[in-house]
């Protein structure tokens, strides 16, 4: 049976037979406010927004309403996209009510939360429009910056290029100690690339983003480019920083946390400072590094999270400071791409500027140890002498992982593990199975954990795509979300606790995620 097909039948099941297929029960999570510490109700929605000079741009995005809990928990308003910000401790009960005013289904999925079955957003949970999804979950990740989007099947693409983004920040005891950057010196900065039309509105494989599902045309809707871009990954000529374009922002003398987030559908970031300083990194996905590193270029791909922190006082007052993505070999889909945008993967440009203002000069040290953060052990896992093997596959113009698209319900024996083991599993991109030669870079990610990177071997074949970018792979720390590129295989350790139940793992590059490089795993007690 073939994925779509499999899709309506189970889009049309009766109550009962999704019990039977095993749906987990919904009445563990009823609960009034007395229960929880924070509640927000979200609500999907179409709305307009002055993104660019003249017509307003149609988008969709959340909207938050905090109902319980402390003010600082939500904030609605950050940048041109008025992206929401959840900001939450670790230890509190969160109830989030998600309510869908969109013309189609959608659901949330809370990226790099360790949360149980019923609250990760699997698409099989997707509502209609008109309906609420029930959240309620005890936030248990390490402090560090998360986010959350959509995840309905086959349509997690249109819907966060039209705009459905939001930051999940999490604070714990271990990083309030550190006093680090805070309040206005603590910048969440969303990276997305988008094109416009002529009236200012997104357009998203030649139809617009944010228009009713009617004027979603089919395949050949845009014509051969859009083809092409729904296959190869979509890429905007136009960069926005939390939904602005050309974002500059005027800074005093003093450090900033710079928490970015790689919000796009397909496109990487190799970032460095414009006068050539290092960056320095405190954190990735899962939060905090054992110590600072240093990096002169950073390479961010889809979905992925770096925390820098930076002392604007190292530099003169008057000083115009950029954040660029430096020009590397995008390979495959540059050169596919390259007729159709102004910006083709791996060309260079200005992300963000920052004018360094005068007024005294705050000194800030960066503190030498900031977590403490274990050396993964692989001899740990069950299958330490003989990972598992995820070819990342390309057949019949579709991608897939060991050559299977997306299964609704569907868990291979594979893709099986045992509640409370750890394993390692390991990522290939060889271009195995792949048609017409097309092997392209991928953004692997793995819900419901974090784990960590224990290994990265490459073949010579990509050597010259690989060489532009290996400095700027960061993989210290815990991780939700890991590059693959061209020749590489990466090989990972996962611990599988506290919840049963079949969780995603898939590309974040949100056109081959949505055209099947997806697959279900499954944790049994
Ligand atoms: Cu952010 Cu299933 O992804
Ligand atoms: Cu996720
Ligand atoms: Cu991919």
């Amino acid at each position: 049976m073939n994925p779509q097909r499999r899709h309506l039948l189970f889009g049309s099941a009766s109550a009962a037979a999704v019990a039977a297929i095993g749906l987990p029960p919904l009445t563990a999570m009823a609960g009034t406010d007395g229960d929880v510490d924070v509640h927000i109700e979200l609500h999907a929605l179409a709305d307009e927004v002055a993104i660019r000079p003249g017509a307003k741009t149609r988008v969709w995005r959340y909207q938050g309403k905090l109902l319980r809990g402390e003010a600082s928990a939500l904030d609605n308003s950050v940048g041109q996209l008025r992206i929401p910000v959840i900001r939450v401790r670790r230890g509190q009960r969160l109830r989030i009510d998600l309510i869908n005013g969109l013309p189609e289904s959608t659901i949330i999925h809370w990226h790099g939360l360790h949360v149980p079955e019923a609250m990760d957003g699997h698409p099989r949970f997707a509502i209609a429009p008109g309906e609420r999804y029930h959240y309620q979950f005890t936030v248990d990740n390490r402090a560090g910056s998360y986010w959350f989007h959509p995840h309905p099947h086959g349509r997690t693409g249109k819907q966060v290029y039209a705009g459905l983004a939001g930051l999940f920040l999490i604070s714990d005891d271990e990083e309030a100690a550190l006093e680090l950057p805070r309040g206005a010196q603590d910048l969440p900065l969303v990276l997305q690339d988008r094109s416009f039309d002529d009236n200012n509105q997104f357009v998203y494989l030649g139809a617009p983003s944010a228009g009713s599902p009617a004027q979603n045309r089919g395949m050949m809707g845009g014509g051969m480019g859009s083809m092409m871009a729904r296959m190869m990954g979509v890429f905007g000529d136009e960069i926005l920083v939390n939904g602005k374009p050309q974002a500059s922002l005027d800074v005093a003398r003093r450090a900033y946390r710079l928490r970015l987030l790689n919000a796009s559908n397909t496109r990487r970031y190799k970032l460095a400072w414009s006068d050539g300083s290092p960056l320095t990194v405190i954190g990735t996905d899962g939060g905090l590094l054992a110590e600072p590193l240093q990096r002169d270029y950073i390479l961010l791909a889809p979905a992925e999270r770096i925390d820098l922190w930076v002392d604007f006082g190292q530099w003169k007052v008057g000083t115009e400071l950029a954040l660029q993505s430096l020009a590397f070999d995008g390979g495959m889909a540059s050169g596919m791409m390259s007729g159709g945008g102004a910006l083709p993967d791996g060309a260079a440009f200005v992300l963000h500027r920052f004018q360094v203002q005068g007024g005294t000069r705050i000194h800030a040290s960066l503190p030498k140890h900031l977590s403490v953060l274990p050396a993964p052990k692989t001899s740990i896992a069950v299958n330490s002498d003989q990972p598992k093997v995820f070819e990342l596959t390309m057949g019949r113009m579709t991608w897939g992982i060991n050559g299977e698209s997306f299964d609704m319900l569907g868990a291979s024996a594979l893709e099986t593990v045992k509640l409370g083991s750890h394993e390692l599993w390991e990522f290939r991109n060889e271009g195995r199975s792949a048609m017409m030669g097309m092997v392209m870079a991928h953004s692997i990610h793995v819900h419901g954990l974090q784990f960590r990177v224990v290994q990265r071997s490459v073949s010579g074949q990509h050597a010259g795509e690989y060489d532009s970018v290996k400095d700027g792979l960061v993989d210290q720390g815990w991780k939700d979300t890991v590059l693959v590129m061209p020749g590489e295989r990466v090989r990972l350790l996962l611990g599988f606790s506290d919840y049963t139940g079949l969780f995603l793992y898939h590309c974040h590059m949100l056109e081959h995620e949505d055209a099947g490089m997806m697959r279900n795993y499954r944790v049994n007690a």
